[in-house]
């Protein structure tokens, strides 16, 4: 099999396709023929050296898939061969062949392409747990969705919309028309206007119920002040030092510098939440992960829940995917596929 590898910490040309023998399913797993691979922020953070929780390089990232059940092990059930699936994978997806628990897939909605399938589970998870489970988002609520032209931030749109949110939504201004079709109701410019200046004027001073924030850094202090009372802000990555090299690292030790401090009695008096979120240390609570993933799937049946799959990189051309993410061209998804 064919896998994508990250040989070493660096530019996109450190990405390679490597043959590897091919895996067996053991007991309770089964093998997957890959369809398409989801591609996310933190591989290129990886790829940047900026990941902690990146495996060891040379590695083989990868956090989801969609395929058709090819093998199945000991104690599986043999009807499952020829399924349509999609999984989570704990690292390893970019690969033709993957071999995952039994219980980590789940299977294809048939309304959905392998490539939008692909796109469901890091995306839409995680914006469900920021928004249902941890932000309890309600119905008249409004809420910021920074990167609302990402892949997090349009799973995001579609969940704040199906709750009745009002949703505000920060991004590149080429992606604004995308995103009022979407039903983004105030799109606003942060590239060239202070975001937080205007979300005063379009909330009437009074700021917004939820935020979400993928950005970090000194942003989280600044979106924590962009809070109406009861207001949370769910903190969930630090895409601002995203750079290749030392400049990088630089970035990530100015962004650590700069986060904020929470203190208690202020919270307390400002009646403000705050929380982080990191779906990869997940992986110890199956059952919720499970459960959520159910309701995205109910979702996607019902319609509410619609993928949308910017593009499709073969695995040969990974790194102008990556590219393609850093230089904040894409819109929601982009996946790798054999
Ligand atoms: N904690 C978790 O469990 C978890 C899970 C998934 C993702 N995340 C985080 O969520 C964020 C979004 O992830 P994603 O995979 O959905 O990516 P994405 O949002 O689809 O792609 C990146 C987008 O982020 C924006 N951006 C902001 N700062 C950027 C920078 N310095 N360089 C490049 N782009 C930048 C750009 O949109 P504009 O054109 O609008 O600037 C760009 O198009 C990342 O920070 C990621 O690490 C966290």
């Amino acid at each position: 099999m064919r896998q994508v590898v990250t040989t070493t910490t660096g530019d996109v040309d450190v990405l390679k396709v490597e043959e590897k023998p091919d895996p067996k399913p053991g007991d309770g797993e089964v093998l997957i023929r890959v369809k398409a691979s989801g591609l996310n922020f933190a591989d290129i953070l990886s790829r940047q050296g900026l990941y902690p929780d990146s495996p060891p390089k040379p590695c083989v990232m990868g956090y989801e898939i969609s395929g058709v059940i090819e093998q199945v092990g000991k104690g599986v059930d043999q009807q499952l061969l020829g399924k349509a699936v999609v999984a989570m994978t704990r690292f390893g997806g970019q690969s033709d062949l993957v071999v995952v628990k039994a219980r980590q897939m789940f299977e294809k909605p048939e309304r959905l392409t392998f490539e939008q399938a692909a796109a469901l589970p890091v995306n839409y998870l995680t914006a469900y747990a920021l928004l249902v489970v941890m932000g309890s988002l309600h119905e008249g609520e409004s809420v910021l969705i920074h990167n609302a032209g990402g892949g997090v931030g349009l799973a995001a749109l579609d969940i704040a919309k199906k709750i009745g949110a009002v949703t505000y939504g920060t991004a590149s201004p080429s992606k604004h028309r995308f995103l009022k079709e979407r039903g983004l109701d105030y799109p606003i410019d942060y590239r060239n206007e202070d975001w937080s200046a205007r979300l005063k004027e379009l909330t009437k001073e009074r700021g917004v119920d939820l935020i979400l924030d993928p950005i970090g850094g000194a942003h989280w202090k600044k979106s924590y002040a962009a809070l109406r009372h009861t207001g949370r802000l769910g903190m969930f990555g630090v895409s601002t030092a995203s750079a290749t090299g030392v400049s990088g690292k630089l970035k990530m030790v100015k962004a650590a510098l700069q986060m904020p401090r929470f203190h208690p009695i202020a919270l307390l008096n400002k009646n403000r939440g705050v929380f982080g979120l990191n779906l990869g240390h997940l992986w110890h609570e199956p059952e919720k992960v499970a459960g959520w993933m159910k309701a995205i799937l109910g979702g996607v049946e019902e319609g509410w829940i619609n993928p949308h799959v910017d593009r499709a990189f073969r695995f040969e051309e990974a790194g102008a995917a990556h590219r393609y993410l850093e230089e904040r061209r894409n819109i929601g998804k982009v996946v790798l596929v054999p």
